[in-house]
């Protein structure tokens, strides 16, 4: 689904599918460089980030392989609850192994936080993080995150895996919402 498509529920296009294709495949050029000759656990977060890993992952040549988990920091509306729950823990063991995180977006930053603190007391070789967005404008809890596609302004976007009341993660671009959506 396009923007176009249903051009009432959206107030504004910030990238459009090919802007973020052509960034996933400058950042994933990146991690290749980073990585070069090791082998990466990818641990996507669901559901937000699978268009992001699934793209991420293709454009890479680094071997690696891929893990899930599922954590919730927000209900159905568009503020952070500050609290965090595991509702789906990795399948394997990461002893050791390199780990890059794959999240879709990091707004006050609290869920990676937390889930880096959880990680790392799993004694990993490394964890690096890749967001697919950012706002650095909404940051409460720094955090080192190695690779950022794209730094925008503090808004709740849709798109490309994000989504308002589970809607919209099918959007190919990313848009900002027109209000009449969170009013209905
Ligand atoms: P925190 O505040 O913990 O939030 O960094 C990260 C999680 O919140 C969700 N989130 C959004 N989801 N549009 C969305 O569809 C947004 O603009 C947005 N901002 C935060 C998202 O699930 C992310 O993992
Ligand atoms: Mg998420």
């Amino acid at each position: 689904m396009r923007a176009s498509d249903i051009p009432e529920d959206f107030d504004r296009v910030l990238y459009t599918d090919e802007q973020v294709a052509s960034r996933v495949r400058e950042v994933a050029a990146q991690i290749d460089a980073d990585y070069a000759g090791r082998e990466i656990l990818m641990v996507g977060v669901l559901n937000g980030a699978v268009m992001t890993m699934a793209d991420l992952c293709r454009a890479m040549k680094s071997h690696m392989s891929m893990d899930w988990m599922a954590v919730s920091s927000y209900g159905a509306g568009t503020k952070s609850s500050g609290v965090v729950r595991i509702l789906k823990d990795l399948t394997k063991d990461i002893e050791g192994r390199d780990i890059l995180i794959v999240e879709d977006i990091i707004d006050t930053g609290l869920t990676l936080s937390y889930l880096v603190q959880n990680l790392r007391s799993r004694n990993p070789n490394s964890i690096e993080i890749m967001a697919m967005f950012r706002k650095p404008e909404a940051v409460t809890c720094p955090l080192d995150v190695k690779y950022v596609g794209f730094d925008i302004p503090n808004e709740f976007v849709v798109g490309y895996g994000l989504d308002y009341a589970d809607k919209y993660r099918n959007l190919t671009d990313v848009a900002t919402l027109a209000p009449h959506v969170y009013n209905s």
